[in-house]
Parts: C-alpha cells; sequence; structure tokens
C-alpha cells in the first residue's frame, strides 16, 4: 500500500468511526507566534482542545502537513524529515483510552495489514512529583487488544531510555512503561516543561520492529521501542489529554478529557513497505531515482547527501504551493535555507548546474492528489524555486570568482630545494592526518588563510565548506589553521558587532576563560532575577565580566534593601541549582525581538541576523537575551553566586558587583 493511498485509507476509516475530516492548516499558521511552521496536527486545534466547541463536533481528523525545522540536523539518518504528514484523529471530551487504542490497532493491523507481531506500544509510567498516576488503565487496554489478537505482550518496566538501553527486551514483553521524557506530551517536552495554560497528559506510543538485525548495538545499546538505532521506529502517537497545566505550575485533571492522535504518514508508509528507511516510501523514492539519473550516482553510496536532497527540496517545495516566498525573513529565510542547504548538498553529488527544474515535476506529481484548497499555489511553485535556485547560483559563481582571484594575487610559491615551476606539481593541501610523505622539494608556499575565507562568507555569501572544496580542486593551499581562523574572525566579528554596535558588554569579555564565560551566564541570570524579584521594567544599562567578577548597571529608582538583594541572589543560585540548558541559535532580528521577545536594547543598531541565548525551557525561558556569547552550556556548572557590593552608577541607575565562589 503506497503513501497516498494510507492517507486516504485513514480518512476513510476514521469517517466510518464516525469523525469529520477537517481541512488541514497551511504550514505557515497565521497567529501563532510560538513556532515558524504547524508542527503537528494538534497545532491549529489548541483552542478546542482547551474547550472551545468546534463547528464539525466531536470527532475530527485530518492529514496535516508539518514541518519540524528543529530536525534539520538529523536528517540524513533513515527516518528524519524536516516535513511529513501528520494523519490525526480527535475526540474532543468525547471517546477516550479504550476506543482510541482499539481504533489505531484495527487501523495498522486491517487496514494497512501491518503484523500485529511486530506492534509494540508504551505507556507512561506516572510522575511522583506532581502526583500524576501511572497510566495501567492504556496498559491494560493494550493487553486486551494484543490478546485478541493472539499475540503475547507481557508488560516491562523500562523507566528512563538510558535503562532500556542497557536492559532491552526480555522474551514476550511488548508493552513497555517509560518516564515523562518518553511518554509525556505537552507542547514544551517533559512533564517539568509543560508550558503553563497548556493541555497535556500521558501519551501511548506505538512502535514497529524492524527487525533484530537493524540495531547498531554497539552504537545505540540494547534495542527497546525508545531505544535510537534503527530496529524500532515510532509510527504514532496517542496523547491522553487529561490534564492542564495551572499557573502555579501543577497539574489539574481536566473533566473533558480528548484524545490528540498524530501519526507519521511517511512512517506508516515504511512500516507497511516493511522499510526502516522512509526515503524507500512512494513519496521518496522517485525523487531519489531522479537524482540518481541526474548525478549518475547511487543512493547506497551516497545515501546521506541524497536523503537531504530529496527532504529539502520536498520541503521547499510543500512551502512554495502554499505560496511562500523564500526571504530573509521568518519562515521565508528558513525556506530559502532548504533549497541551499539542497543545492549545496548537490555539489557533493557533482550537480552543479540547476537541477530543480527536474526534481520539483517529481515532488509535485507524487503530491497530485492533495487538493488545491492545500495546495492553494501549486501552479506557480516551480517558477519561484527556479528563481531562487538561479539567484543562489549567481551568488556562488560570484564567490567562486572571489576566491580564484584572491588565489591568484597571492605570492608566487618560493620552494626550498632545485627551483621548479608552478605548474610542476598541484599544490594541493595534504589532508590532516595523512602520513604520505611528499617527496618534491619543501614548497614554501604562499597560502589563503582562513580569514581570507572567512571575507568570502561574509562579504560574498559564499560558504567556508565550498571555499575548502573549491580549494582543494584548484590546488590552492590553504593554512594548516584554517578552520581556527575561521572561526576566531567568525567570533570577532559577532563581539564587535555586540561591543560596537550595542555596547552590551563595554569592554567586551577580557577573554574567553572558563570562569569568565561562568560569570557572563551568571550575568544573565542575574538580569532575569532582577526583571523577577524587582522590576520586569529593569534593563541592562552596561555591563563588564571579567575571570574574577561580573559589574553590571540597571536602571533601578531605589537601593536595593539587603532582603532584595537575599531574593535576587537566591534566585540566581536556584537557577543555578537547576542545571538549566543554555542554548543559542541565530534569527533574523525582527523574529528576535517580536516573536522571541529577547531582551536586547539597541535593537536600531543590531545587524539583521543575530545571535540569541535562551536559558531553560525553550517555550517557556528564564531569560533570553540577544548576545553574542559564548556561554556555558548547563547553568549547574557556575557555582555559587554572591552580590558583593549594590551602588548608585549614575542617576537611576544602580550597579551590582557580584563574585562566584
Ligand atoms: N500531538 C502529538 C504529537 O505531536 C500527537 O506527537
Amino acid at each position: 500500500m503506497d503513501a497516498n493511498t494510507i492517507r486516504q485509507k485513514f480518512l476513510d476509516f476514521q469517517v466510518k468511526k464516525g469523525h469529520k475530516v477537517i481541512q488541514p492548516a497551511p504550514l505557515v499558521l497565521e497567529g501563532d507566534p510560538t513556532t515558524l511552521f504547524t508542527g503537528s496536527g494538534m497545532q491549529p486545534l489548541l483552542p478546542f482542545l482547551l474547550g472551545k466547541e468546534h463547528p464539525d463536533g466531536k470527532r475530527l481528523c485530518d492529514a496535516q502537513p508539518s514541518m519540524r525545522l528543529q530536525d534539520i540536523e538529523d536528517v540524513g539518518d533513515s527516518r528524519h524529515t524536516t516535513v511529513f504528514e501528520m494523519l490525526g484523529n480527535w475526540s474532543l471530551g468525547d471517546y477516550f483510552k479504550k476506543e482510541q487504542i482499539e481504533n489505531f490497532f484495527e487501523f495498522l493491523t486491517s487496514v494497512v495489514g501491518l503484523d500485529p507481531n511486530k506492534i509494540y506500544v508504551t505507556c507512561f509510567i506516572g510522575d511522583e512529583k506532581y502526583g500524576i498516576p501511572k497510566d495501567t488503565e492504556a496498559a491494560e487496554i493494550w493487553q486486551e487488544v494484543f490478546k485478541k489478537a493472539g499475540v503475547e505482550a507481557k508488560i516491562a518496566e523500562i523507566g528512563s531510555a538510558e535503562n532500556g538501553n542497557k536492559r532491552g527486551i526480555k522474551p514476550g514483553e511488548r508493552i513497555f512503561f517509560y518516564d515523562d521524557h518518553e511518554n509525556w506530551w505537552s507542547r514544551g517536552g517533559g512533564i517539568d516543561s509543560t508550558p503553563l495554560g497548556d493541555p497535556c497528559g500521558p501519551d501511548s506510543e506505538v512502535f514497529y520492529d524492524f527487525g533484530e538485525d537493524k540495531q547498531d548495538v554497539e552504537k545505540y545499546g540494547l534495542a527497546h521501542p525508545a531505544s535510537d538505532g534503527a530496529r524500532f521506529m515510532e509510527i504514532g502517537n496517542q496523547v491522553f489529554m487529561q490534564y492542564r497545566r495551572l499557573p502555579d505550575g501543577t497539574f489539574e485533571e481536566l473533566t473533558k478529557k480528548n484524545v490528540d492522535f498524530g501519526g507519521g504518514l511517511e512512517r506508516i508508509a515504511a512500516a507497511a513497505i516493511g522499510s526502516f528507511d522512509v526515503f524507500k516510501i512512494s513519496l521518496m523514492k522517485p525523487i531519489i531515482e531522479k537524482l540518481e539519473g541526474i548525478s549518475g550516482k547511487s543512493y547506497d553510496n551516497n545515501t546521506d547527501e541524497m536523503r537531504v536532497i530529496a527532504d529539502h527540496i520536498r520541503g521547499a517545495y510543500l512551502l512554495a504551493a502554499q505560496g511562500l516566498i523564500p526571504s530573509n525573513k521568518t519562515q521565508g529565510y528558513a525556506m530559502r535555507r532548504l533549497i541551499r542547504r539542497a543545492i549545496l548538498r548537490a555539489l557533493d553529488l557533482g550537480i552543479s548546474s540547476n537541477f530543480l527544474s527536474e526534481i520539483v515535476p517529481v515532488v509535485a506529481k507524487n503530491y497530485q492528489d492533495l487538493p488545491d484548497s492545500i495546495l492553494t499555489h501549486r501552479e506557480t511553485a516551480l517558477d519561484v524555486l527556479l528563481k531562487e535556485e538561479n539567484a543562489f547560483r549567481k551568488t556562488l559563481n560570484r564567490g567562486l570568482k572571489e576566491l580564484k582571484k584572491m588565489a591568484r594575487n597571492l605570492p608566487e610559491p618560493v620552494f626550498s630545494g632545485h627551483a621548479q615551476g608552478r605548474s610542476a606539481k598541484p599544490m594541493v593541501p595534504k589532508k590532516q592526518g595523512s602520513d604520505s610523505r611528499d617527496p618534491s622539494p619543501e614548497k614554501l608556499c604562499p597560502r589563503l588563510s582562513g580569514r581570507d575565507l572567512f571575507k568570502l562568507q561574509d562579504t560574498y555569501g559564499f560558504p567556508l565548506e565550498l571555499s575548502v572544496e573549491e580549494c582543494y580542486r584548484e590546488g590552492i593551499e590553504l593554512t594548516p589553521d584554517y578552520k581556527k581562523e575561521f572561526d576566531a574572525a567568525l567570533t570577532e566579528q559577532r563581539e564587535r558587532s555586540q561591543t560596537a554596535s550595542k555596547g552590551m558588554f563595554k569592554g567586551g569579555l577580557e577573554d574567553h576563560g572558563e570562569q569568565t564565560i561562568k560569570y557572563h551566564t551568571a550575568t544573565h541570570l542575574l538580569l532575569a532575577a532582577l526583571q523577577k524579584i524587582i522590576s520586569p521594567d529593569i534593563v541592562q544599562k552596561g555591563s563588564n565580566t571579567t575571570s574574577e567578577r561580573t559589574r553590571f548597571d540597571f536602571n533601578c529608582d531605589h537601593k536595593l534593601t539587603p532582603e532584595e538583594i537575599t531574593a535576587v541572589e537566591d534566585q540566581v543560585n536556584k537557577w543555578i541549582a537547576d542545571d538549566l540548558p543554555v542554548v543559542f541559535d541565530e534569527y533574523e532580528k525582527e523574529y528576535a525581538r517580536n516573536t522571541l521577545k529577547a531582551h536586547g536594547q539597541f535593537w536600531n543598531k543590531y545587524p539583521d541576523i543575530l545571535k540569541v541565548y535562551t536559558i531553560g525551557d525553550f517555550k517557556n525561558p528564564i531569560s533570553r537575551e540577544v548576545c553574542g556569547g559564548p556561554h556555558v552550556e548547563h547553568t549547574g556548572v557556575i557555582g555559587h553566586f554572591k552580590i558583593k557590593k549594590e551602588e548608585s552608577s549614575a542617576a537611576g541607575v544602580r550597579r551590582i558587583k557580584a563574585v562566584l565562589e
């Protein structure tokens, strides 16, 4: 059964079970600032999951095109894609666990025809801290369902995935209890990260077993449903939305309980053809075959590249077919990145001229079953993508020209041995770790440095990887430390824009020693604590961080009382004890400011793309600031925070000096 058939059969099946098919939302979801793209079927339905009445009733279903750019670095393995379709069905205060579990099992085994012996499931083990019980109800329903199908289904208490990696599966086990990292669903992730006000609950996930031989035990540990590795693949998630998180952080049981089911169409289609590789399904295979044809190379030997290209062009097509245009802003920028990444990876396959005109029609054909009401701009999609490809090609060519010019302008090489012409031997730099000896006389060769390559990227948009590759191809030598030099130039540039144009760290960080970095992160926590405890209107007026202390100026109309100082210290130390993650990414300025609500002082001076550091849960951060970094990765390493001095610095500005002990 191919993917288009499975999509249709799913909707038909759900209609038979009393559901109404609803129109999926566009990938670019208007009015939802929390994500760039629609990432699941439930996202557009949030108001209804929170109690609003849906005009189509209490039983709904759809196939929602979804995009999760956070998975972009994982694309290249056998199962991750940035874009996918989520088959969804919902009960809005109607049926609950029993009907859901029975229906999905029936769909998988009777409609798609999966072997029930290859289906494994997981349930929530409960959480003592919040008083949420173990979901024995779901586990017992599963036992019944498997029993009826004549399949042995013992229950196993796994707890954490790490434990599972060591323990594996014992004979007969089929139903597995895991903790909140695996089996709690909220828009924020694990139970502690559940956004306040959001519906959430335990979930029960369904996995397909592709066979023991697929598990790379050395790399991923023993196989169990939630392990990494290729033996098991999640093909559906049934969320039992029975709680809502209250403003005080506790969980309230809902009187009207919902079911939110989501299953990846591509993954179910992969299970249907018994392939652990989703790039073998009907929506993907023709793209891969076309790539093989254009490049003259095989998928087996160029798997990663072809997966990335196929995935990214598929994503870019769906965005274009919904009317999005590449740009330097938010979603348009993400779309541009997908196209550019695909073009760059195609270079690795030796495809160096325009090829989207051949690939995009193949993608479009795969989606001919989707109605015009979903792909509203399918007629113009190809044009939009070709235009972008042309523009990027121009950028690349200009960069190439500059690279060659730079190389030509290097002084002639000097040889320490007998004279030899430049063309006597191509000056191909040796790859690191190569121990082959060069019998020719030692060349004192002028080289391009990492700083030169940085200039190419910065001024001409010509990426580092391409420069390096082109240098190998053209026999242009690079300094041995070109990568370090490049990184240093990048860091310097970021800091220049931080210090010069933003004046955020007056005098900058004195050094990048470990201790200074800890102080730097502590300074972000200090600002967040001041905003929380003293006043949300507090902003940074100046800061200076050394390896011995942080000095921080902020607006405040009074001298802090000893109680306030202690409260601020305690707050910072609590966040340190919580060992919160510190992450960063680059964003378009407008997005960082208005959507992410990052703290920044000099918005009119910032560059268009800037770096934002977030501490704590990404959706509900403790701190989010425009900043060049660097920072620690986890607050736990910072140490004990102590305020040594609080004094006036200027009219209406206070200064704190604090140390780490
Ligand atoms: N909303 C659920 C998920 O994304 C189904 O997994």
